[in-house]
């Protein structure tokens, strides 16, 4: 892709028109030997997944559905934060070519007006070779661009670029900005291997920051005040009898009080 200037991320691209998962092709080139920052991008997919086992809608010629190779070399339980990474370059890259106050809802969803614009799914699988290391590291990220509407059941909570800043965007364009972000913060992550040096940018995008929100907790929900992240990606927040309490994302998932955000 002619509009990637960096040394690593998106230097070899691979481009599907239809394929079924951007994130399962880059399991196959990653066990055929493809280097880190190996970029594939589809038009469409056929089965695009979601977090949570979820469906990830990909109809054609209007979505970024892109999948990034990375082979760390840090422990398997440092790996969940990049997806936050990737969260912030995503953020980065629309507000550079789109300001419009852009934000990330913790731990990953790239949001405006309330409703959510990128999804990034990250999956890690582990060497066959030597136990406890990372083989590889894909992150998908699937970015609304220029959808004019949404089928009814996610109209609610979707929205696009294109809704919301009233014009078609290049995806192109967009998906070598994302790159040159992630780049330049995936080499901060890379110096401690946690988000020590990105979490004052990270927090800054954070729009539950000192808002009130419900911790969907399965021992049991509760309301506090969001406070930021910390450098391991977890979200502090302050229950309503000012306790600091630290939440994991696996574990739960946060809301506004008064909707999606
Ligand atoms: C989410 O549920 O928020 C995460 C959605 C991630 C979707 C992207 S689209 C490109 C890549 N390939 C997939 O199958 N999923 C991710």
């Amino acid at each position: 892709m002619k509009n990637i200037d960096n040394r690593v991320m998106g230097q070899d691209v691979v481009f599907y028109r239809t394929t079924d998962s951007t994130n399962t092709d880059i399991g196959r080139l990653a066990k055929q030997g493809a280097r880190e920052g190996t970029l594939v991008v589809a038009d469409m997919q056929e089965a695009g997944k979601g977090r949570r086992g979820r469906e990830w809608i990909s109809l054609p010629g209007e979505s970024i559905y892109m999948s990034l190779l990375l082979r760390p070399s840090c422990n398997p339980d440092k790996v969940s934060p990049i997806t936050l990474v990737m969260a912030l370059s995503v953020v980065e890259a629309i507000e550079e070519l789109e300001p419009r106050n852009f934000g990330i809802k913790w731990p990953n969803d790239v949001v405006v007006n309330g409703k959510k614009l990128c999804g990034i799914l990250t999956e890690m699988n582990m060497s066959m070779e030597s136990v406890g290391k990372i083989d590889y590291v894909v992150v998908g990220v699937g970015i609304n661009v220029n959808q004019t509407s949404f089928p009814n059941e996610i109209s609610k909570t979707a929205t696009s670029l294109a809704i919301e800043v009233g014009h078609e965007v290049n995806r192109c364009k967009l998906i070598a900005r994302v790159m040159y972000y992630f780049e330049r913060n995936y080499r901060v992550f890379e110096v401690t291997n946690d988000l020590a040096g990105l979490m004052e940018k990270y927090n800054g995008y954070l729009l539950n920051c000192q808002k009130q929100v419900r911790i969907l907790d399965p021992k049991g929900d509760y309301e506090a005040t969001a406070i930021g992240i910390d450098s391991t990606g977890e979200l502090l927040v302050r229950t309503n009898d000012g306790q600091e309490v630290k939440v994991y994302a696996g574990e739960v998932s946060v809301r506004g009080i008064y909707g999606y955000v």
